[in-house]
């Protein structure tokens, strides 16, 4: 079976890894990077360079195409490799709207009754200003469009959200501005694989987004995962599937733009229940490092059947162990970062049972490994218990170095808290 996998990061990383565990699996990447060239043959594609993956998919005939990111699934890539012929698991670029448009993603929750924070769409500056001089704090200001994980700012006073508008309002993607209400409470990522009417749940997840420990600091692509959320337990899992990520599919469905990949709903627990603060139309990064390892099946068999329309049946076998996936990120990382710094220690971390290092941000010079990207390496490590997956990565962690390098040092430290809610909860 030929797969063509779309990306390079540690997301696409971890996608490569688990895939080509089927020996019958060739794959190939575009653009892959150094991690997924140990494991199938790189194509120098990017990612937005949507006629020249579609040229590159003619040219290797896959018996499937996994879109990674975002950006080419709102552009369209899977329309376009559809209308050719070839099985595709990514949504078409209608259903990608769920994360292209968080207006649309919005109006979509209440259409369909999915329980929501509260919102108003502005389309004009001063107007948004009269709103926020009333409003109540903290409040959330959204731009509409994708804004690579800097579209989102929690405002605790009028004078922050004054300054948060204008840098938004100043964006392409800023020209709708969502104006939400502060849901406190603790973050859960719930990945679904669907083909737009059957549902197969992955393990939930807690990403961490600060760039410093206990949540502080700016926004990332995110600093670390682990799976499963031991806050989503049996009974806010089966509400999440039958309140939140059916209705969800079959509203896609309905509305004539069937769901055919990973939705992914990112959701507050709040003390009244679960919010949907967003969706996303693809596998969370770096949710997905953690994810992958608690797989038993054979997934490429899965995401092929999702591609098909032919989901009913199959069956995903999960592990009842935990993952952590920590992010090595190089210095100044959110903001401009060091590159280029030699990177040791990669094949000792590997070495260890129960670890495996997906390279996301990593480049080769003089054939070596360097910094490349913000996000440079996800550490993972798989054990019994979530505190000993923990205890693991760090010690991998601890296996490598380049110069800069930084880490949370608190990357599952909320899983020990358990979750707020119980069937005695009224949601
Ligand atoms: P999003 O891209 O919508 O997930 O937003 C990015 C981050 O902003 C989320 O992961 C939350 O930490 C935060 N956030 C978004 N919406 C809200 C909200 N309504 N209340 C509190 N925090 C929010
Ligand atoms: N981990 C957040 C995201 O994938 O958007």
């Amino acid at each position: 079976m030929k797969i063509l996998l779309i990306g390079s990061g540690g997301r696409e990383h971890a996608l490569a890894w688990k895939l080509t565990q089927n020996p019958n699996v060739v794959l190939h990447s575009a653009p892959g990077n150094p991690g997924m060239g140990a494991l199938g043959q790189l194509h120098p594609v990017n990612v937005d360079d949507i006629d020249g993956i579609k040229k590159l998919a003619l040219a290797i005939k896959p018996d499937l195409v996994v879109i990674g990111p975002e950006i080419p699934l709102v552009m369209g890539l899977a329309d376009v490799l559809r209308d050719e012929g070839i099985l595709v698991f990514g949504p078409s670029k209608l259903a990608a709207r769920i994360e292209g448009s968080k207006v649309f993603a919005k109006d979509f929750m209440i259409r369909h009754s999915l329980p929501t924070a509260n919102y108003a769409v502005f389309y004009d500056e001063a107007e948004t200003k009269t709103y926020l001089q009333s409003a109540a704090y903290p409040i959330v200001l959204k731009a509409d469009g994708l804004a690579a994980g800097k579209g989102v700012v929690v405002c605790g006073k009028y004078s922050a959200a004054i300054n948060a508008l204008s840098t938004l309002a100043a964006t392409q993607a800023g020209k709708k501005i969502i104006v939400e209400e502060f849901i406190a409470g603790d973050e859960v990522s719930f990945l679904g694989i669907t083909d737009g009417k059957t549902i197969l749940p992955l393990p939930s997840a807690q990403d961490h987004k600060t760039i410093y420990e206990e949540d502080r600091g700016p926004n990332t692509g995110g600093m670390g995962a682990y799976a499963p959320a031991p806050l989503v337990n049996e009974f806010l899992h089966n509400y999440i599937m039958e309140n939140i990520l059916q209705p969800a599919v079959d509203g896609l469905t309905v509305e004539g733009s069937p769901f055919v990949g990973v939705l992914y709903a990112g959701l507050m627990v709040s003390l009244s229940g679960p919010r949907l603060l967003e969706f996303n139309a693809r596998f969370g990064d770096p949710e997905t490092q953690a994810i992958m390892p608690l797989i038993k099946s054979d997934l490429a068999p899965v995401l092929l059947a999702a591609a098909k329309g032919d989901l009913e049946g199959q069956k995903l076998e999960l592990s009842n162990r935990s993952a952590v996936s920590i992010v090595m990120s190089a210095e100044g990382y959110p903001g401009p970062f060091r590159q280029n710094d030699v990177i040791e220690g990669i094949e000792k971390a590997n070495a260890r049972k129960d670890v495996i290092v997906f390279q996301a941000g990593v480049g080769t010079l003089d054939g070596l490994p360097v910094t490349k990207g913000g996000r440079v390496l996800n550490v993972t490590a798989v054990g019994d218990t979530l505190r000993q997956a923990v205890d693991l990565a760090y010690t991998a962690v601890g296996d490598i170095s380049f110069k800069g390098a930084h880490y949370r040092k608190d990357i599952g430290s909320k899983a020990f808290r358990g979750s707020p809610l119980s069937e005695n909860t009224e949601v």
